[in-house]
C-alpha cells in the first residue's frame, strides 16, 4: 500500500518527468491520489489530487515539473478520506518541509493531538502529514536535519517508511521502520523507492535496507546510516539482475492478461527452482517440523489450502492453514520450538503475514519458511529459509501467476516429502514431479487456448448477475475460492467461494430459478459434486461446470458456454489447471463490464498495514 519515490539529480531540472516515470511503476500500491513535491530554485512546487498517476499527470502536469530534487506518493487510502487535502506529499507548518509515507502510524492520534497543542497547523487527517511536522519540530530544536530525522523516528510509532526534505537544502532523506525501502544510485542521479521496479528505469545498482536504518541521498551519494544511534554503515549497493521491461504490458491490453498468459512459462522457472540444490534445505525444515503452519492472506491463502489437500495427499502430512490476522488469537500459544510456520506472501511485506514472522522469531518458538515473489522483501530477508515463486514482476492487482506458481511448489514440495517419508515410494514420486516438469507446462498453455473463447463467451452471460457461488470439493476447494475472490475483486459482483457439500446447509435457499452457481471438480471427485449440482439444477438453478470433459457432468450443463472444459490430464494436476478458466472468465467479466482488472477501486497489491 502506497509508494512512495524520492530523486535528488545533479543535472536534472526536469524533475517531475523522471518521478512520474519511476513513481508511475508502483501504480499497483496505490491509486487513491498522487502526488509530487518537486524543488526548485529554493522553494517547493506541490501538487496533488485525486485518481491514478495518469490522471492526475494529465490534470497538474506532474511530469512538466521543474527542479532537481523531489519525492512523488502514490496512496493507497487508510487515515483519512481519498481527497486532496489527505493526498501526499505534504508540506510540514511552513512550505519549506516536505514529506511523504508508507504504511501506518499507530501513534496517530495522540501524536496528532500532541503536535496541535505545541502549535502546528496539521492540514489533513492523514498519518503521512505527522512524519513531515515531527521533522520540522525536531529541526526547530536541532538546527540539523540529520538528528532532525532521527529524533522524529523515535518519536513515530508503527510500521512505517518516510522521505523528508527541506527546500533550502539538497538532500532527501528516507527512513525504514517495518515497510520496505530500497535505494539506487545511477550516473548523476540517487533514488530511494517503496519497490525496485521504481528504481529500475534509472539504475540496477540497488542497495534493500533493514528497519531502523536511514538514507541520506545527494547527487554523487547514498549514504546508510542506523536511525539509533547515526552510525554510518557499511552498504554497498548490489547489481540487480530484474529486467526492468518486465513490468510492461507487452502489447497486452492489461497486465492480468499478460501475466495468465505467462503461467505456462512460470511453471517451467518455478520446477527449475526447486529441483536446485537449495530445496534440501526446504524439505529438511518440512521433515524436522513436528507442527506445519500455513500462514497466508487472500490469493495466497487460497493457494495454500490446496497446499493443504496436497500435503495430505501426497505426503500424509497434515498442514494448519491459517489467515495471516488470525494466527495470533487461533494457534500462537500452540507453537513450540518444533514447529513450523510456512509464510506464504507474493509481496513479502503482508503485514499480517509479517506480524506472524515476528512473533516466532521473538518467542524462539519454531521456525519459518516464506515462499514469496518479491526478492528483497521483508520476508525474504528475515524468515530462516525463503522458497521464491520465479514469477518474474506481477504488476496486476489481481494475483495470477503467483497463485498458479504457489500451488506448484506445494504440490512439489509435498510429493518430495512423501517420497522421503515413505508416504510414496520413489517410483510414484518420480512420476508425479516428471508430469509436473514435462506435462504442466503444456497443459497450462492448452488450457488457456481452450478456455479463452468458452469464458470470454461465458462472461458475457453474467454481466447482470448480482451475485453467484464458486463450489469446490476435495482437491478443488482452494480453486473455487480463488476463483470467487477474482469475480468479487475484479467484477464487483458478489460471488461466494465455498465447499460444495457445505451449499446445502444453508446458502442452497438463494438459489432461484437461472441463480448461476460454478462447480469446480476434478475427475476423482466428479461423483460426488454431481450431487452438490443436482441440489441446485433439480430448484431451477444454472449450474456451470469446471473440469475434464465427463458424459455424466454434460447433463447439468444448460447453456452453450456454461461448461469450462480443461484438457484431459490427471487429477493431480486438474487442481492446477482448474484455475486458469476462471481467471479468464473473471478477467472478461470485469472487461466488459468497463472496469480496469489491473486496477480494481479500493485496492492494493502490497498491505503493509494491520
Ligand atoms: C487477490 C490478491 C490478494 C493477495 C493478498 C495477499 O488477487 O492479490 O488477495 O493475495 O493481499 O498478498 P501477498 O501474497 O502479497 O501476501
Amino acid at each position: 500500500m502506497c509508494g512512495i519515490t524520492g530523486i535528488v539529480s545533479r543535472v536534472r531540472t526536469d524533475i517531475g518527468k523522471i518521478l512520474v516515470e519511476c513513481s508511475s511503476k508502483l501504480t499497483y500500491r496505490g491509486y487513491d491520489s498522487v502526488g509530487v513535491a518537486a524543488v526548485h530554485n529554493g522553494t517547493v512546487d506541490l501538487r496533488k489530487d485525486v485518481g491514478t498517476i495518469d490522471m492526475v499527470d494529465q490534470q497538474l502536469g506532474l511530469s512538466k515539473m521543474k527542479g532537481d530534487r523531489g519525492i512523488a506518493q502514490l496512496r493507497w487510502a487508510t487515515y483519512g478520506a481519498p481527497t486532496r487535502i489527505n493526498a501526499q506529499p505534504h508540506f510540514g507548518c511552513t512550505e519549506v518541509f516536505f514529506g511523504a509515507h508508507n504504511g501506518n502510524l499507530h501513534n496517530y492520534y495522540e501524536y496528532r493531538e500532541h503536535l496541535i497543542e505545541t502549535g502546528h497547523i496539521v492540514r489533513s487527517e492523514n498519518d503521512g502529514e505527522l512524519c513531515v511536522h515531527a521533522v520540522d519540530k525536531y529541526y526547530e530544536e536541532t538546527g540539523n536535519m540529520f538528528e532532525a530525522v532521527r529524533k522524529s523516528t523515535r518519536d513515530l510509532k508503527g510500521a512505517f517508511a518516510y522521505a523528508v526534505g527541506r527546500a533550502d537544502e539538497p538532500e532527501i532523506y528516507a527512513v525504514k521502520m517495518g515497510s520496505s525501502l530500497v535505494a539506487g544510485v545511477a550516473d548523476t542521479d540517487t533514488i530511494v523507492s517503496s519497490d525496485l521496479p521504481s528504481i529500475l528505469p534509472l539504475t540496477n545498482r540497488v542497495i534493500y535496507l533493514q528497519d531502523g536504518e536511514m538514507i541520506v541521498l545527494t547527487p554523487d551519494s547514498i549514504k546508510v546510516y542506523r536511525v539509533e544511534d547515526g552510525k554510518l554503515l557499511d552498504r554497498k549497493p548490489e547489481v540487480s539482475n530484474v529486467d526492468a521491461h518486465a513490468a510492461e504490458k507487452g502489447g497486452y491490453p492489461h497486465f492480468m492478461l499478460k501475466e495468465i498468459s505467462e503461467q505456462p512459462q512460470v511453471a517451467r522457472d518455478v520446477l527449475g527452482v526447486l529441483q536446485d540444490a537449495k530445496s534440501e534445505d526446504w524439505l529438511r525444515l518440512l521433515e524436522d517440523a513436528e507442527k506445519h503452519y500455513l500462514v497466508a492472506c487472500g490469493s495466497s491463502y487460497n493457494a495454500g489450502i490446496v497446499g493443504t489437500y496436497y500435503f495430505n495427499k501426497l505426503a500424509g502430512v497434515p498442514l494448519i492453514p491459517t489467515l495471516g490476522g488470525q494466527f495470533g488469537s487461533m494457534y500462537a500459544n500452540t507453537l513450540t520450538e518444533e514447529s513450523l510456520c510456512i509464510l506464504v506472501s507474493q509481496s513479502g511485506e503482508t503485514k499480517d503475514i509479517l506480524n506472524v514472522l515476528n512473533h516466532v522469531q521473538e518467542t524462539g518458538r519454531g521456525k519459518t519458511l516464506g515462499i514469496l515473489n518479491v526478492i528483497g522483501s521483508t520476508l525474504m530477508f528475515n524468515a530462516n529459509s525463503f522458497i521464491p515463486m520465479a514469477c518474474g514482476y506481477e504488476v496486476s492487482v489481481p494475483a495470477t501467476k503467483t497463485y498458479f506458481s504457489q500451488t506448484i511448489i506445494f504440490a512439489y514440495l509435498a510429493t518430495k516429502l512423501g517420497e522421503r517419508n515413505g508416504n510414496l515410494d520413489p517410483s510414484e514420486a518420480k512420476s508425479v514431479i516428471k508430469m509436473l516438469k514435462e506435462q504442466l507446462p503444456y497443459l497450462a498453455q492448452q488450457t488457456i487456448d481452450k478456455t479463452g473463447i468458452l469464458a470470454k463467451n461465458l462472461a458475457t452471460t453474467l454481466m447482470d448477475a448480482p451475485d453467484l457461488y464458486c463450489l469446490g470439493y476435495g482437491f478443488t476447494d482452494g480453486v473455487a475460492r480463488e476463483g470467487a475472490l477474482k469475480i468479487k475483486e475484479i467484477c464487483y459482483n458478489h460471488c461466494e467461494g465455498m465447499y460444495s457439500s457445505e451449499f446445502k446447509h444453508g446458502p442452497l435457499s438463494i438459489v432461484t430459478e437461472d441463480y448461476p452457481v460454478i462447480f469446480v471438480t476434478t475427475t476423482e471427485d466428479s461423483w460426488m459434486v454431481i450431487n452438490h449440482i443436482n441440489e441446485v439444477a433439480c430448484r431451477g438453478g444454472r449450474t456451470i461446470v469446471v473440469g475434464e470433459k465427463e458424459d455424466k457432468l454434460q447433463p447439468y450443463v444448460q447453456g452453450k458456454f456454461d461448461y469450462l472444459e480443461v484438457p484431459k490430464s490427471n487429477v493431480l494436476l486438474n487442481p492446477l489447471v482448474d484455475v486458469i478458466p476462471l481467471q479468464l472468465l473473471s478477467y472478461y467479466l470485469s472487461v466488459d463490464k468497463g472496469i480496469n482488472p489491473d486496477l480494481p477501486r479500493n485496492l492494493s497489491k502490497t498491505l503493509t498495514v494491520d
